[in-house]
């Protein structure tokens, strides 16, 4: 039988129920899955360092034998060859997502012919749910909770309000002035 290690990478600048999500499926189908996070996005800088986010991940995964949490840079293929990878998985949570998903997918396979890329959805109680949108409402101090895994909200009012204390759980945050907020992103 083949053993199929698959990659799933991003820059989860936070991990979401979304991305958990999709690691739970992506576990159940591949032999290895390596949540591969990107070094150094050409997006805009992220909210959380390489080393939060390792560490929220290998947190986040530790009961799933098969996952494990590396970082990356340069091109994805190169990356999937050197780990011996023949599958990257991709999550679509809406047709929005797809022609995104669709040219890297294509682009990838005319870089890598050999390295498929496998679309799951996740379960569609995230379908709306996506890093960027989580820190923005954190931010303006409203309520992600059940959005993402609970360890990741308090980090991320610890980063945005300067506490854990003011949004987690309930998820009855305060509304913090701009003043208030230390690590508020400009
Ligand atoms: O989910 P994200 O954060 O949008 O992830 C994007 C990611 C990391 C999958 C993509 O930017 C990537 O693969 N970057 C590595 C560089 C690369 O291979 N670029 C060509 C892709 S066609």
């Amino acid at each position: 039988m083949k053993h199929v290690i698959a990659i799933y990478p991003g820059t989860f600048d936070p991990p979401t129920n979304g991305h958990l999500d999709l690691i739970q499926r992506g576990s159940n189908i591949f032999d290895e899955l390596i949540v591969a996070i990107l070094r150094n996005p050409e997006k805009e800088p992220p909210l959380f360092s390489l080393a939060e986010r390792r560490s929220m991940l290998e947190e986040l995964t530790k009961d799933f034998e098969n996952v494990r949490v590396e970082t990356f840079a340069g091109l994805l293929v190169d990356y999937a060859m050197q780990v011996g990878a023949g599958a990257v998985l991709r999550g679509i949570r809406a047709i929005s997502d797809y022609e995104y998903e669709l040219q890297m997918a294509l682009m990838n396979r005319k870089l890598d012919p050999q390295l498929e890329t496998v679309f799951m959805m996740p379960a569609e109680t995230y379908s709306y749910v996506s890093s960027r949108l989580v820190k923005e409402i954190v931010d303006l101090g409203g309520s992600v909770h059940g959005l993402i895994p609970e360890l990741v909200e308090e980090r991320l009012h610890v980063k945005v309000n300067g506490s854990a204390a003011a949004g987690n759980a309930a998820g009855g945050n305060r509304r913090k002035s701009a003043s208030e907020r230390p690590g508020r992103r400009k």
